[in-house]
């Protein structure tokens, strides 16, 4: 068995996503979050963009103490100065650099020749390594890269001391057939990459970027980059969630794995999709509401009979808890406090009593509370103060 890292991006890719704006007290409770359910590296944001992203990795990078927290860079140096800025103080800072190496993006938006491309991206990889301890280089648009290409420039970073090398389908436009094969080339063709991670980093546009992550991880990928609830930008980066429960159902085909908590999918999928204001759908798979539901009397009857007969996920393994304890008007302090730290927030006394006056205001307008209104109760009393 492998263990693959898990390489969460939801506050940088996933903040991307159209229409979503996290405030600093947001992303930290989302970094908590990502930090119980146990992901390996966190993209905390992009240090250089704003002194407010800069403020949030920052702070991020400090409150963090398990897993490491990474910032992305552009192949300048005043971002990988920024970044080590921000991200100096973490328990195992590393830099996620990148530049684009596609035909299309060399000579639209960098207008750089495939040497001047090769130069910086060295000349960053060298620079970030003067300071972090562990770097990333990313071939933004790598799929789209002419393959020969793609290999020297990913042999000229490995040179440059490059730790983990990540091959983005930045447009979501490749096929799990093809992009096996990338990581596969690149396996064969190219010298010092078994000293390195290869990473996969997937983006959903023709709603492949599951199906493509996990044929990386077949051919060699170490790392797996997405987000939770699949956020991101356009039609979102692979669902982490579903890669992670894919790989534990089908250990007896990948021979792979996550570590990470398998039961604090569902909390970090509320919280995400509280505080980003993204709404699962309710058919998506793992964390939909409707994902462990049975509505036909055929499988009802199965499931009744023998579960296994129409699930294959049981709603215990991702933390849907079949909790049937009902919170409403009539409930006091101690019932929400004590399912407060069932779903794993233990509160003092003075928090306690301000989320629990919380509750008793929403209480007047609402009849039940699942553990997701619990949770944006909390959540927006963090947020308030
Ligand atoms: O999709 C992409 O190419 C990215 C890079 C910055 C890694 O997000
Ligand atoms: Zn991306």
């Amino acid at each position: 068995m492998r263990k693959i890292n898990v390489f969460d991006t939801t506050l940088r890719d996933g903040e991307q996503s159209a229409g979503v704006n996290l405030t600093f007290a947001e992303k930290l409770e989302i970094a908590r979050q990502l930090e119980r359910l146990g992901v390996d590296i966190m993209e905390a944001g992009f240090p250089a963009s704003s002194k407010a992203e800069m403020k949030s990795v920052r702070e991020i990078a400090r409150t963090v103490k398990n897993g490491s927290v990474t910032g992305l860079a552009r192949s300048v140096k005043s971002d990988i100065d920024l970044a080590w800025e921000a991200l100096k103080d973490g328990a195992h800072p590393r830099l996620h650099v990148f530049l684009a190496t596609s035909p299309i993006h060399r000579e639209h938006k960098l207008k750089k020749s495939k040497e001047q491309v090769v130069e910086a991206a060295v000349e960053a990889v060298k620079y970030a390594k003067k300071l972090f301890p562990v770097v990333q280089w990313s071939a933004e648009d790598a799929c789209r890269t002419e393959l020969d290409y793609l290999s020297e420039i990913v042999e000229e970073v490995i040179k440059a001391g490059a730790d983990v090398v990540n091959i983005p389908d930045t447009v979501g436009y490749i096929h799990p057939k093809e992009y096996g094969e990338i990581f596969s080339y690149l396996k064969r063709n190219v010298e010092g990459i078994d000293e390195v991670i290869l990473s996969a980093h997937c983006h959903n546009d023709l709603g492949m970027a599951v199906a493509n992550s996990l044929a990386a991880i077949e051919h060699g990928a170490g790392q797996v980059e997405g987000t939770i609830n699949g956020i991101g930008e356009r039609a979102g980066n692979a669902a982490l969630e579903e890669i992670a429960v894919a790989l534990k159902i089908r250990q007896d085909y990948y021979q792979s794995y996550f570590d990470i908590k398998l039961n604090e999918i569902k909390r970090t999928s509320d919280i995400v999709s509280k505080l980003t204001g993204m709404v699962v759908p309710g058919n998506k798979a793992v964390v939909g509401k409707n994902a462990f539901a049975h509505e036909s009397g055929i499988h009802q009857d199965g499931v009744l009979k023998e579960k296994t007969t129409y699930e294959i996920i049981s709603p215990e393994m991702v933390g849907v808890s079949s909790n049937s304890l009902v919170l409403g008007k009539h409930s006091g302090r101690h019932a929400f406090g004590a399912r407060m730290k069932e779903l794993g927030y233990e509160l003092g006394d003075k928090e306690l009593k301000r989320a629990f006056d919380r509750f008793k205001d929403w209480s007047e307008k609402k009849k039940e509370f699942t553990d997701a209104d619990l949770l944006s109760i909390l959540m927006e009393e963090r947020a308030a103060n």
